[in-house]
């Protein structure tokens, strides 16, 4: 039953992957009810058990079974307090935009808007002080009557969100940052279900490509670390160079990538240093004490073998990054390898945790 203080939650695209798992997330949360369930045509009118190709080894919440499954457009969603989208970017374009205008709070895991310049792109674990701009746009609504403006706010790309954590917690202890090589290793469950990575093309197979993933990590990795302008537009970092290379490889949910880096400064930390910068890295959702805030934002993994996905993937709930093989590189200054869970900190749990981040400063 919804408790008298939680928001009502909407999710669109509640049947694909990143759907699929905001429904687990949500369906016992204590700030969120869900509330209204989206997905397309060929979904909406059934109940969601009937709807939904349910892929997640916990069973479907019953709280969300027989919740009917509707059209997403702005009229059904309405009443929500906040909507979060797992819409694919075929079609998010259109039915987030007339979402926001019409003053309804998108969270959105698609592409459409990430490159606005006005608009916020957030990994909850490094820039929750973009949404600063968010607080002054309401603010400035507030001020001239209109009580419940919309907005959209974006999460990144999976791939970037478990590259720009230890990025951002090692720029801020020891300075910029001007080069990185990442090459990731990203599992199926990013690929979508509609159609998704076919068991033929994946099995005793690694695909080496990804289209259009090697450049979001690229200039979404600037904009996360960038800057807010006078103007409250983001002005992404100039001068941190990024080169991607991006694998689809067999494995269920977890994105593992091989980063190297060199930092601005000459004076360079040693590895211990480096390893407690990253133990010791907080973020505002757990300052704030956000119901999902990680109890560690990064994990720090002595084991030479390790983070890997199976068994290090679910850590503090998918909310958390692990790091690990840090060690100096013969070409730039570092290197790791860093873990996070694709559709948790990767998608729908950071949309959540933004949201979390929202109602702890009072914005929601
Ligand atoms: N998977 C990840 O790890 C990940 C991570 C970060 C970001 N993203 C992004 O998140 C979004 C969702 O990805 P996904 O992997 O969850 O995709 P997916 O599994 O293919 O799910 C797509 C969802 O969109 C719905 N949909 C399709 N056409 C629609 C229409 N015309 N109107 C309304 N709903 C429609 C589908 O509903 P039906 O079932 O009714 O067709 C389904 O619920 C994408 O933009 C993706 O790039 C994904």
């Amino acid at each position: 039953m919804a408790g008298a203080s939680q928001k009502r939650a909407g999710v669109l695209g509640a049947t694909g992957s990143v759907g699929q798992k905001f429904i687990l997330l949500l369906a016992e949360h204590p700030d969120f009810e869900l509330y209204k369930l989206g997905a397309s045509s060929r979904s909406a009118g059934k109940s969601y058990k009937d709807a939904v190709k349910w892929r997640q080894t916990a069973t479907i919440p019953e709280s969300a079974q027989s919740l009917a499954v509707v059209e997403c457009t702005t009229k059904e969603f309405a009443d929500c307090d906040v909507v979060f989208s797992g819409l694919d970017a075929d079609v998010a374009g259109d039915i987030e935009k007339d979402m926001f205008e019409h003053g309804l709070v998108v969270i959105s895991n698609a592409k459409n808007y990430r490159r606005e310049p006005t608009v916020p792109l957030v990994v909850p674990l490094v820039n929750t002080h973009h949404l600063d701009v968010i607080a002054r746009k309401i603010e400035s609504a507030r001020s001239q009557g209109v009580e419940k403006p919309g907005y959209i706010i974006c999460n990144s790309n999976c791939s970037t969100a478990g590259l720009v954590v230890p990025l951002a917690a090692l720029s801020r202890a020891f300075g910029p940052i001007s080069h990185v090589t990442v090459t990731t290793m990203q599992a199926i469950s990013g690929a979508g279900f509609a159609p998704g990575v076919l068991g033929f093309d994946i099995l005793d197979n690694v695909v080496p490509y990804i289209s259009g993933e090697e450049e979001k990590l690229e200039w979404e990795t600037a904009k996360i670390m960038g800057n807010i302008a006078d103007d409250d537009s983001f002005a992404p970092l100039s001068d941190m160079l990024v080169s991607a290379q991006c694998n689809r490889v067999a494995v269920s949910d977890g994105h593992l990538e091989c980063v190297s880096f060199k930092f601005v400064s000459e004076r360079k930390p040693t590895i211990d240093q480096v390893k407690q910068a990253l133990r010791d890295y907080k973020c505002e959702p757990q300052n704030l004490g956000c119901s999902s805030a990680p109890k560690q934002a990064i994990y720090v993994l002595e084991e030479p073998d390790r983070p890997q996905p199976r068994l290090d993937r679910m850590r503090d709930n998918g909310y958390a990054v692990s790091v690990g093989r840090i060690r100096p590189d013969t070409i730039f200054d570092f290197r790791f390898v860093v873990l996070s869970h694709n559709t948790v900190i990767g998608a729908a749990g950071s949309g959540i945790l933004i949201a979390e981040t929202l109602l702890g400063r009072g914005l929601l």
